[in-house]
């Protein structure tokens, strides 16, 4: 049964990684999800402000004249309560690589183009074997445009490519205008990978104390559909490689991330819910799966049920929209 894949130009044995967490945080985890059979793993971020904290003492775009200024910045951990900081973050990944044969992915986590990007060159050099970048970004501003955003996304994965060596995959958020076109636009700034898509963790609202209240909570299966659709949606019509990141929660999805167009899935909650020999539990039910269908490899399988391999747009788009409302009945 032939299972292996590529992704960033980076050959797999099976679809099945780690996503960017906690998993990333000990090397010994990391060592148990190889030993697990994981094909890959992406570390934890290492966030913007963490390294503009410890190069100039300034949390990133934060203004000391804003007269909110402290407030903002008490919202944020401080610097010894993240797991590792930059240096130590570095000298992780260099430690991962030691310890673990399978591809590790660092991952930068930021919103600004600004010089905390260069800390991407210095994981390169401790030896990633790629770059997964979240430009994580809520834009609260009434007068910043859809497009300044992309265009700003555009540019730094350009910049991070002129910079970088190692393939550079983007982590994206599903609220565009036209997700396609930013996709097309990512591709043309030489993106290696689209990771769709990021999780907003979103604040609930506490009644009692009427305060914001953040609430960081696994995911479910009811996540997946989006992504499902999105993938469907690029799948062989741009060259980035493309993972699915949210909502995989049983073998059978994972199996629909393939039909969608997916090259990877990434796990987080599956495999913080059940332990690391989930994704052997994955990959068993793929295999299953494909010998049931009788298909050779899991190229057969990928992209099956995609925009391009269907050239059923109304599956996708408005069409089946209506259909759906109209197929209710009491
Ligand atoms: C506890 C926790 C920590 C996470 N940390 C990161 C992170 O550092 N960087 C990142 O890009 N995503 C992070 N994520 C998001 C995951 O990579 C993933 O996109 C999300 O959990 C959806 O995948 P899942 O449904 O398999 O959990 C985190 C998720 C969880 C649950």
């Amino acid at each position: 049964m032939e299972t292996t894949t590529s992704y960033l130009g980076l050959r797999l044995d099976h679809p099945f990684i780690a996503g960017a967490s906690p998993l990333g945080y000990r090397v010994d985890t990391v060592k148990r999800l190889e030993d697990a059979g994981c094909a890959a793993v992406v570390l934890h971020s290492l966030f913007e402000e963490q390294i503009t904290h410890s190069q100039s003492d300034r949390i990133a775009h934060l203004n000391v004249f804003e007269s909110d200024f402290a407030e903002i910045v008490s919202a944020f951990p401080d610097a010894g309560d993240y797991p590792l900081g930059p240096d130590e973050y570095a000298e992780h990944v260099y430690r991962v690589k030691q310890a673990v044969a399978i591809p590790v992915i660092g991952s930068l986590n930021g919103r600004t183009g600004e010089s905390w990007l260069r800390f991407a060159r210095v994981i390169e050099q401790a030896g990633a074997d790629g770059l997964e970048l979240n430009m994580y970004n809520v834009v609260t501003g009434l007068h910043v445009s859809g497009a300044a955003i992309e265009g700003h996304l555009v540019e730094v994965v350009r910049d991070l490519k002129r910079l970088l060596k190692i393939p550079v995959a983007v982590k994206l958020s599903p609220f565009f205008a036209a997700l396609g076109n930013v996709a097309r636009q990512l591709d043309g700034a030489g993106a290696d990978g689209l990771v769709l898509f990021n999780r907003f963790y979103q604040p609930d609202i506490d009644i009692k104390t009427m305060t914001v209240s953040p609430q960081a909570e696994l995911s479910s299966n009811a996540e997946l559909l989006l992504r499902l659709r999105w993938l469907a949606i690029l799948h062989g019509r741009v060259q980035p490689s493309l993972a699915l990141s949210g909502g995989v929660a049983t073998p059978q999805d994972g199996i629909k991330g393939i039909l969608a167009g997916a090259d990877v899935i990434q796990l987080v909650s599956a495999i913080l819910r059940h332990g690391p020999a989930f994704v052997g539990t994955m990959r068993r039910g793929l295999e299953q799966w494909l010998e049931w269908h009788k298909m050779a490899s899991l190229d057969d399988a990928r992209g099956a049920v995609s925009l391009k391999t269907t050239g059923d747009a109304g599956s996708f788009e408005r069409a089946h929209y209506i259909r759906t409302l109209h197929s209710w009945t009491r």
